[in-house]
């Protein structure tokens, strides 16, 4: 008891002093505000990018190094390094009141040490790994001066012909809200203000994932129970975790743009979640909403943005142009251009800018921090977690080192730049293990040969003859194809997502020469491979790995490390197929037997079937489930209940195993998915080993939106799954909640 009254007074110990210090800085905040004209504070609203602003170029910018000295900016984006940004914090403290600026970057994965893309990191479905990973991200990029990173993104995205799936959790509303808790406390650290740590931004609010026919930027229509459903549980997650700010999207949502959606920003967001930090637009989304059809010009754009919430431009030149003169014309109140202002002003007293502007500016510290080679090897545990293994015919994985002649061919097996993905912002390509590097520096006395076959995207097949040539020499080949780095992420939507150019021929091509094949797909979205996938011996999707990826790839097919990721996002058959998760509905006419489809929910040309599924992947063991009991089949008001079960490792290798859970709701006021992700649990066994897991069930597990968009569990019956992976359900349990 004594342990319990001493954690007790320690919280609430934490909780005064936390409410000591906002007491405080509210004060600072109304003091200085006190002392700001409307031109001033306007000031502090405008977020300006600055990659170009300092060195020999600054001169082409004099009338924005102006602003800044004046007083007008509040916030740069896209100035890097201790260098440039005490340059530009220096002319920020040459105005009246020396107001401070923020820096801030799109630090995704990585600053100078680039861990995988964020999809591949959700791979991992481990909290840790994802922490330390944005944990990292955070010290390199606070020690080279930054202060606020535009991630993470949460956006729940169910399909791969949004090139920005890439940036975020994948398709699973419970999966992705852990993820973003994970990585807010990653990038925020213990407490904002540490010099270690950098505020987060949760985003695109919101629903930006579901942009019709999967092109960026298009519009998003959906129900409000399907909204609160499964597109904002991320951001309430990232909001709970702590999250300093948000940044909206350049979508609409039901015919609103998000940057003008009074209900997103002030009603939910600030309202009914009482968010206390501030909403930054996307890059000229309050402008763009002119060309929307939302705005007369840029400045109905202003007032509509401010009035609906957006606290900050970036990039819009709305505000700066326009807010004074509509403050003045009453068409927004004093009250709303506070609030936005107090809100920005509380976090750089927060970080202390106003007690040193430099703190973050320190080149020694810039010095030790990226070249702290712990860094690395962090990198490599990331994507070792994050490589899932999709096949492995007649066990070819993992690959024998007696294995006397390997041949590593393709587009992407020596490529340093495509392993770092998108949203890098530091030309590190240079420090990137590719594939054959790691393969050489893992392969012990087999011998490694190579052949490129055809440039990355893979567009002419005149090196094909060699790469056959050097395939046919050898006792097994490794094929690295897939995308290019730059063929997802922002502004990258295609209607064909197949491998580029001549990448299955040249599949087919080696694979005439009879030897057996290991593919290692190389993509930041789910592609579609059906012959690689019906004809390759085995299968590795190693997304984009980051600086460490080719050592990580290697550890894999060696077997140093035995793969433990699953899919956070399901791999259609065709395009066809999308939007396709595994959250689906019933229907009224559901497939029951692939033999039998006619007039059920079904095509005349395809399973429905996904070619893998969400929460797929191997392990080079084989685990057991068994001895699934429930504390009670009833559960009532208030109650919890227990499902436990057995899991074994019936292998030969020690072996991680991603434990899921998931449920039906077999009748209720609002039909539910066939099966909802409600927990999952990572093990690691030895052979032969057993352990028994447990899952509590609560009310809250069993709750959902009902058309009212009440939260709440409803009496009936319900359908417990245990599994492997969403399509493969080891074990199940029925309980009824009574009232
Ligand atoms: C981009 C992206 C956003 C990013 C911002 C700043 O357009 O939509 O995710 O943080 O601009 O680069």
């Amino acid at each position: 008891m004594k342990k319990l009254h001493i954690v007790a007074a320690v919280a609430a110990t934490i909780a005064f002093a936390a409410q000591a210090q906002d007491a405080q800085i509210d004060r600072k905040v109304a003091d200085l505000m006190k002392r700001m004209t409307v031109a001033e504070k306007v000031g502090q609203l405008h977020q300006l990018s600055g990659r170009q602003f300092t060195g020999p170029t600054s001169s082409a910018y004099a009338d924005k190094l102006a602003d800044i000295r004046a007083g007008k900016v509040g916030s740069m984006l896209n100035v890097t390094g201790v260098a440039d940004t005490r340059e530009i914090q220096a002319l920020a403290l040459q105005s009246r009141l020396k107001i401070p600026l923020l820096f801030s970057l799109d630090v995704i994965h990585g600053y100078k040490t680039v861990f995988p893309v964020p999809l591949g990191e959700a791979a991992s479905w481990d909290m840790e790994a994802i922490e330390l990973s944005a944990r990292i991200a955070a010290k390199e990029a606070a020690a080279a001066g930054i202060h606020w990173t535009f991630a993470p993104m949460v956006d729940v995205a169910r399909d791969p012909r949004w090139g920005r799936v890439m940036e975020g959790a994948g398709e699973d509303t419970y999966l992705g809200s852990r993820i973003a808790a994970a990585r807010v406390h990653g990038f925020q650290g213990k407490k904002l203000g540490a010099t270690d740590s950098v505020m987060a931004t949760a985003k695109h609010f919101a629903a930006y994932g579901a942009a019709v026919a999967g092109r960026d930027y298009n519009a998003v229509d959906m129900s409000e129970q399907q909204l609160h459903e499964v597109y904002l549980p991320p951001f309430k997650a990232a909001a709970d975790a702590g999250a300093a700010t948000f940044m909206n999207s350049f979508n609409t949502l039901n015919g609103i743009p998000a940057t003008g959606n009074a209900m997103l920003q002030r009603d939910i967001l600030k309202g009914a979640w009482k968010y206390k930090g501030f909403v930054v637009s996307d890059w000229g989304s309050v402008r763009e909403m002119v060309p929307h059809g939302y705005a007369a010009d840029l400045s109905d754009a202003a007032v509509k943005a401010i009035n609906a919430g957006s606290d900050m431009d970036m990039e819009g030149y709305a505000y700066t142009q326009h807010l004074e003169a509509a403050v003045k014309a009453g068409k927004v109140k004093m009250s709303v251009l506070d609030d936005a202002v107090r809100r920005i002003l509380y976090k750089k007293f927060e970080l202390g800018l106003f007690d040193d502007p430099y703190r973050y500016s320190d080149p020694a510290r810039e010095k030790t921090v990226l070249n702290d080679s712990s860094h690395r090897a962090a990198a490599l545990d990331v994507a070792q977690k994050s490589i899932v293994l999709l096949k492995n015919e007649n066990k070819l994985l993992p690959l024998s080192r007696d294995s006397k002649r390997i041949a590593v061919i393709g587009p992407l097996a020596d490529s340093q730049r495509d392993l770092e993905g998108g949203w890098v912002v530091q030309d590190n390509r240079a420090r990137v293990v590719s594939i054959v590097e790691g393969m050489r520096g893992h392969a012990g006395k087999a011998e490694i040969s190579y052949a490129q076959a055809c440039a990355p995207g893979c567009a002419t097949t005149e090196g094909f003859a060699e790469a056959v040539a050097t395939a046919s020499r050898a006792d097994v080949v490794v094929l690295a194809v897939g995308e290019t780095w730059d063929m997802s992420g922002e502004a990258k939507s295609r209607t064909d997502i197949t491998l580029p150019g001549q990448q299955e021929a040249l599949f087919t091509a080696l694979k005439a020469t009879g030897k057996p094949m290991v593919v290692v797909m190389l993509a930041g979205r789910p592609l579609v491979f059906n012959t690689i996938a019906d004809q390759a011996d085995a299968i590795v999707y190693a997304w984009f790995p980051g600086s460490e990826g080719g050592n990580a790839v290697a550890s894999v097919l060696f077997g140093d490390y035995n793969p433990s990721a699953k899919l956070p996002i399901t791999f259609p058959r065709s395009v066809g197929q999308i939007p396709l998760s595994y959250a689906q509905y019933s229907t009224g006419r559901p497939v029951t037997d692939e033999k039998n489809v006619v007039y059920k929910s079904a095509y005349i040309d395809s399973v429905n079937t996904p070619r893998y599924a969400f929460g797929h992947g191997l392990s080079y063991t084989d685990f057991k489930y068994t001895g699934l009991t429930l504390s009670s089949p009833t559960m009532t008001q208030g109650q919890k209940v227990s499902l436990s079960f057995d899991v074994s490792n019936s292998g030969k290798v020690a072996g991680t195993e991603i434990v899921q859970l998931y449920l039906r709701d077999m009748v209720s006021s609002v039909v539910r998915p066939l099966k909802e992700l409600k927990g999952f649990q990572k093990v690691h066994l030895k052979p032969g080993e057993t352990r028994r897991l447990s899952f509590t069930i609560d009310r809250d597990t069993l709750s959902f939106f009902n058309s009212q968009l009440k939260w709440g569990a409803e009496a009936g019956d319900f359908k417990l799954m245990v599994g492997s992976a969403s399509d493969d359900i080891r074990l199940e349990g029925s309980l009824k909640l009574t009232q």
